[in-house]
Parts: C-alpha cells; structure tokens; sequence
C-alpha cells in the first residue's frame, strides 16, 4: 500500500485530522472538545493495531531538539540520525523544542512525512514560567498560596503552549531534607502535606480542566522516587530509604499529582535501595502504575537508561533498554536505546510485546487527550505566540506571586518598613543591580536582563535618598552549563566606596547571597554561608553602620547564626523571576505586608543536616540532668535549627488563644482556635495545625503538619479558625503500605511555626 493512502486509511478510522494543511492556524481550527474516555481508548486501540513494532517503539523514543541542552550530550546520537529517525516514524516526544516556527517545522516532519502521520508530544521545563518568570518553586512554596501556586502554574502553561509547547517537565515534586542539595530550589521543600497539596495545585494550574485546550499543558511528576534523599546532599547519589519515609514522606506529593490527574511521571537519575530509579520495577510497575492506577506515562530522566550501566545495574546498553522496558520506563529520553535495542529484544523475547504496548498506548492516550490528533498544529499559532508571550498580566500574576513568596525573618525595633521619605538609604551588593540572577535556575527561555532589579524597585520610590555601591561580587563564575566557582570571589577593590556610603547612611540595604545559577541541578554545595567575599563585606559594613537590613537571594536554606545574632533585619527573598526588584521593593517600603513561612527549617550548621522538623523523638530526646552526656545532641550546636519550618514574621502581630479539639467519631476530630490581630497594621497570618500521635506501630514523628490556613485580618480583628482531621489527617503507613489509624494519645498543635506552643491533647 502506498503511504500516503495508508495515512487517509489512518486518519478515517481514527478520527484524525493530522492530514490537514499543516499551514492551518488555530483560528482556523476545531475549537477543542473534552474527548470522552472511551472514545480516546477507542481511538488508542484502533491507532495501535496500525502499528508496527517499530513504530510503537518509536513512540517511546525522546530526543532533545537542536538547540537547547538540558543534559550532557549523548554519545551515540547527532542531529541526522535524529530526522533520519523522525522521518521513519521512529519519534514519538522531542523535547528542548520551543517557538512556534521550530517547532512546526519537527511537527510537520512527523505528521507529513511519516506513514501513520502520529503527531509528536513536545516536552520542556517550564518550572517557573516560560520567558515571563515567577519566583523559583521553593520560594512560591513560601507563600503557602495554593490559589497564587495555581495561577503561576496557569501562567507558565499558557505562556508556553503559546511558544508551541504541550508537556512540561514540571513539577517536581521531591521531599528533601538537604539544602546542600541544588535542587532544593526546585521542589516545595521538606514536607509531605505541604508539598501534596503544593503538588496537587501545580498539577492542576498546568493541566486544568480540559487538557485539549491550548492553553494547557501535560504535566510531569518528577523525580519518581527518593531523588531527594541523595546521600550527603551530592548530586545524583544513592538513596538509601526505609519503607516508613518511602511511603509516609516521599510518595505522598507523588499519589497528590495522581489525585489531580497528571498525566506523566519522569523517574530519576538515582537508585533506590540499589535499584536505579529508571529499572526499579516496584516503583514503576507495582506501586505507580499497579496500586496507584497510573494510566498515563512514564518517561525516563535525561539518558538515565543507559546510566543503569554506570549504576552497576545493566551490562551493556542492550541490557539497559531491556531492563528499563521491563521495569515500567514508557520513553527513552535522550538515551538511543529504546530505538536501537528494543525490537530485537522483543524478537529475542527478552521484552513482552505487552509492554510495549502497554507504552504506545499510555503515549497515545496522551496524545489523543491533548488534542493533537485533532490538530497538531494547535500549539503553532504565531499570531498567538506574539500577542500572549510576555503579557501585562502575566507579568502582574508573577508580582503577586513573588511578593507572598517572601518571608521575614527578623526585624528588630521596626527598622522594616522602611520609611517613604526622609532615610538616607545606601543599597549595596552585587545583587542588587542583578538583572539575571533572580531568574534563577532553570529558565531556559527567558532573555538575560530582564528581571526587575532590586534597585529598579527601590528607584520607584523617590521620596528617599537611595545610593548604591556594589562592594563585592557573589562569584560570577556560574553559567547556566559551567561552574568556575573560585573566579571574582576575592576582589576587595570596592569595599572602601561601599563602606564610605553605608557611613553616611540611615539605613543600609544589602542584597547578597547566591546567583541564580549557584542552585539547582548539579550545584551542591558542602559551606551554606554567604559565597565568596559578601560575608566579609557584611562584616565591614556593620563595623560602621549597624542599621542594616540584609536582603538574601538565595536557592536554598543558608547558614545565618552571624546575621541572626548581629543584624536588626533580615528579609528571606530568594529568587523572585521577573518582577524581583518591584516585589522586593513593596515589602521594603510597607506596600505589602510580607506573610510567607518557610518550607524547609533553616540548619545553625550544616552539621545538622539532614534537618527537619518532623523528626522522630529517639530513645533519649531530653538533657537528663546538667552536663550529662547520653542524650541525643551534639556538643557544639544545640539540636534546633536556626528559623525552624513553617517561621515567618510579619510587620503585625498575631495572637493565638482558645485551642479546642474534640473527637467527633474515632476517625473524626474538630479543631478550632482564635487567631486575633494584635499588631497596628492590616496582615495574614499561615495558620498551622500539626499533631502528634504519641505512641504507635510504627513511630511517628513529634509534629507533623496536618492542616493550614491563610488568614488576613485588620488590626485588632479576631477570627476563629476550624479545621477537621479525618482519617486520611490521622492515620500513616505501617511497613506493610497499608494505611491505617490506631487509637491512641494524640496532641494537638496550633500556631504561627512548627515551634507551635499552644497544644490540647486527644485521644482516639
Ligand atoms: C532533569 C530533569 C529534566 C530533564 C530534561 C534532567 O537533567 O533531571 O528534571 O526534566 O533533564 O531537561
């Protein structure tokens, strides 16, 4: 049969459209319609009995496009092999693909020029935005805005699927407990039910209602699982994870993603109890795909098929693909092996040709819902590429966002806010001219210099005197692929200028910490202070003006005992995207009220580490007696950390009284408290409920977060808050993986931090 009439044939028993005019633009399109179930499964199945061995296989093959790399080039690939390939049929994802015209062009390839026409899905890391930048994960998850989370999300998937895009990498949803961990920056930090319900607004904010809309992106659960819990925080190390912390800390924002419906997973370049992510059956397979009833795909991690050999696991890239196959891995990003390996391993019987099935289906399925049978152009509109992408109202959504993400976490005698008029303010660091850096990590589309700098937002505000003096660099040796950490990092040649106009100054605002590229993959670090020089600047500064507010940019929790212990104000701004300097700026001046809390506990010394505030009590949690020794601590820094998880102050005050909880049921309690405003101006407060379930099967934790809520109130103004804990609130994974409530002796927290003093106890 030729192949033009097979793809007619094709396109008529499918429903598909892929046979139309590739120059179509969206207006001239079907507007898009929720596909039903059956009718998708319908479609799927019909689709699939088309199909060769090799085109199913190619499905489940991924390559990064010709411009953008997200990971080390691969040995075995280059760009003809790559069109070869794409030609044949033999693609199913591209990722790394992005603008409307780049990407028409690989469509058309795989629509016109292959036999069965089967649209491509295009995959990119739209972590925080595409051009028009939000804060980094970690910082949104300071908000504790899971309305504000959402909408970023909505933003990042409209702007994208405007540049072509219909998949992205996001989000990443890893639990860690390590800030020495780049990727800290990337995920909602150290808590299980923050980070679900984070999980469950992002998945949500991406996808919406109607995954066929074009404004809409297939989202991506990553890392899956336990990539967080790397070893000593390096990059891409063993996890070592019992069965208590797999199921109670690490799966739960995973099975959130589930419950909103995302449609992909990505495993992780990690093992797990010796078994590679990406060849780990149990996760894959039992847990995802078995228990959870996972029916979309799984796509590998950048080539982390093929380092199942460098894992030890495979012996040769053949048996990697088949490893990987048989273990639940859909698609092969970026490794060539599922396109070179898998069809003789089928013949050869070493994979079932279930589960290649299995694999085309689930990326089908995907594709069918995105609508890009319908029209796999639907993304290509260069009309809309122009008029959506940088959007006044994108830009607004990412001020809001980036605004609640930052969190105060000192602010001795009222230094902050700053007066409108009459200071002598002199602004110093680096950073604070930075026009790139508070982008941060991962912002592959987004154009150098364009983040509002924190001197542009001070600028707005005319009524002060404002100097800047730059003082030191923070190490410019970082590159979005390149580290060279040691290069500018001694300069002191512009200490003297920035110590003459700090001396003159009422207040000094100094903006230091890390560039954008000092977190996130591949950037762990051992020190948490402040990089290069700063710490030092900071020092001579305060020698001559003590009124500083420290304004930190960062990707990831610091060390701060010095800055704690010796300065009036320190504000937690972490990168902001976008709109930093304007966000800065409102919360320096009073225009907002800052309200965030953190995500993850601040260590006094990376000794600690891992640190977190649901730890487990031990055998000896308390000092027995004055200057015994067999207790659990250390000699040197006592356990605590420094801004323990879930702080976060604001320029009121807020008071918690009346705590009640009573068992409704054995499975039921209600809690209520009484929040009141005893400060002078307007502001909203996380309200955080954690329990503590005091003995148990298996040891629970001494507090874990078990509900919040943002309340804002005016001076003055009380609120009672209730909450209801249910099973799902009360209950935790035994080792079996069975979830279950025991009776028992449970306490009862309520306040502003994880510190929580106001307790009622009850018992189920
Ligand atoms: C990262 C993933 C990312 C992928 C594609 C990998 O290096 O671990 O999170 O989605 O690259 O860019």
């Amino acid at each position: 049969m030729k192949p033009n009439l097979t793809v007619a044939i094709v396109c008529f028993l499918i429903g598909l459209n892929a046979c139309q005019n590739p120059n179509t633009t969206h207006s001239e399109t079907r507007s898009s319609s929720i596909t039903s179930v059956v009718d998708v499964e319908q479609k799927v199945e019909t689709l699939l009995k088309q199909m060769t061995l090799e085109e199913k296989i190619g499905q489940m093959n991924q390559y990064s496009g010709f411009w953008d790399l997200t990971g080390p080039a691969p040995s075995n690939g280059d760009a003809a092999k790559k069109y070869e390939h794409l030609r044949k049929g033999y693609v199913g994802s591209m990722l790394n693909l992005r603008g409307v015209e780049n990407v028409r062009k690989i469509q058309k390839i795989a629509v016109e020029e292959t036999r069965l026409g089967i649209p491509l899905i295009i995959g990119f890391d739209v972590i925080h935005g595409y051009e028009t930048l939000s804060p980094i994960p970690l910082a949104e998850s300071a908000s504790w805005d899971l309305e504000a989370i959402k909408k970023s999300a909505e933003v990042a998937a409209e702007e994208a699927a405007a540049a072509g895009i219909n998949w992205t990498f996001a989000p990443m949803v890893d639990i860690s407990r390590d800030a020495r961990w780049g990727r800290v920056m990337e995920g909602a930090g150290e808590d299980p039910y923050l980070g679900s319900k984070i999980a469950f607004a992002r998945v949500q904010g991406f996808q919406g209602s109607d995954l066929s809309k074009h404004t809409t992106l297939a989202a991506c659960a990553k890392h899956f699982a336990a990539y967080g819990f790397a070893e000593s925080g390096r990059e891409y190390n063993t996890a070592d994870v019992g069965t208590s912390t797999l199921n109670n800390i690490i799966f739960p924002p995973f099975q959130a993603t589930i419950d909103a419906g995302v449609r992909t997973f990505m495993n992780s370049f990690s093992e797990l109890n010796g078994i590679p992510a990406t060849g780990n059956s149990y996760l894959q397979r039992d847990i995802l795909k078995d228990k959870w009833e996972f029916d979309g795909f799984v796509v590998s991690d950048w080539g982390s098929i093929e380092e199942m050999i460098s894992h030890g696991y495979a012996k040769d890239n053949k048996h990697a693909a088949q490893i990987a196959a048989n273990a639940g891995s859909d698609m092969d990003m970026e490794s060539y092996l599922y396109v070179n390996e898998l069809a003789d391993l089928v013949r050869e019987g070493k994979v079932k040709q279930a589960y290649i099935d299995d694999a085309a289906k689930r990326i089908l399925r995907v594709k069918f819902e995105l609508g890009l049978f319908e029209d796999p152009y639907k993304y290509c509109d260069a009309q809309r590429e122009k008029e959506v992408i940088g959007q006044q109202a994108f830009h607004d959504a990412c001020l809001d966002m980036a605004k609640k993400s930052i969190v105060l976490l000192k602010n001795e005698n009222q230094l902050l806010p700053l007066k409108k008029q009459g200071q002598k303010i002199a602004l110093i660091g680096a950073l604070a001219t930075d026009k790139t850096s508070p982008l941060g990590n991962w912002r592959i589309a987004a154009k150098d210099n364009t983040a509002v700098s924190v001197l542009e937002g001070m600028q707005a505000y005319t009524g002060n005197q404002l100097t800047y003096a730059k003082g030191a660099d923070v190490s410019l040796g970082n590159t979005e692929f390149t580290v060279e950490v040691n290069i500018n990092t001694t300069d002191k040649s512009e200490f003297p200028q920035a110590i003459a106009v700090a001396k003159t100054a009422d207040v000094v605002v100094m903006v230091l910490g890390e560039i954008g590229y000092q977190s996130g993959e591949g950037r762990s670090r051992t020190e948490l202070g402040l990089p290069g020089v700063q710490q030092e600047l900071l020092e001579a500064i305060y020698k001559v003006n003590k009124n500083i507010v420290l304004v930190l940019n960062n990707g990831r929790p610091l060390v701060l005992n010095w800055h704690q212990e010796h300065l009036p104000a320190i504000v937690e701004a972490w990168q902001l995207g976008t709109q930093s300097g304007n966000a800065i700026a409102q919360v320096l001046y009073g225009d907002y009220n800052p309200s965030g809390k953190l995500p993850m506990s601040f260590p006094r010394a990376v000794g600690q580490i891992p640190i977190y505030y649901n730890y487990k009590n031990t055998g000896r949690p308390t000092l027995p007696a004055p200057g015994k020794v067999f207790w659990s601590h250390y000699q040197d820094v006592e356990n605590s950390p420094l801004y323990p998880f879930g702080y976060g102050l604001s320029y009121t005050t807020f008071e918690y009284s009346s705590l009640q909880a009573q068992a409704v049921s054995d499975k039921e309690v209600t809690v209520s408290v009484t929040l009141k405003n005893s400060g002078k101006l307007t502001g909203k407060e996380v309200v955080q409920l954690y329990i503590r379930d005091h003995y148990a099967s298996v040891t629970r934790p001494v507090r874990e977060l078990k509900g919040f809520e943002l309340v804002s109130l005016e001076p003055n103004e009380s609120k009672e808050i209730s909450f209801t804990l249910t099973e799902k609130e009360l209950g935790f994974y035994n080792n079996q993986g069975d979830f279950v409530l025991e009776p028992g002796d449970f306490s009862i927290f309520v306040g502003g931090d994880s510190n929580a003093k106001l307790e009622t106890k009850i018992t189920l």
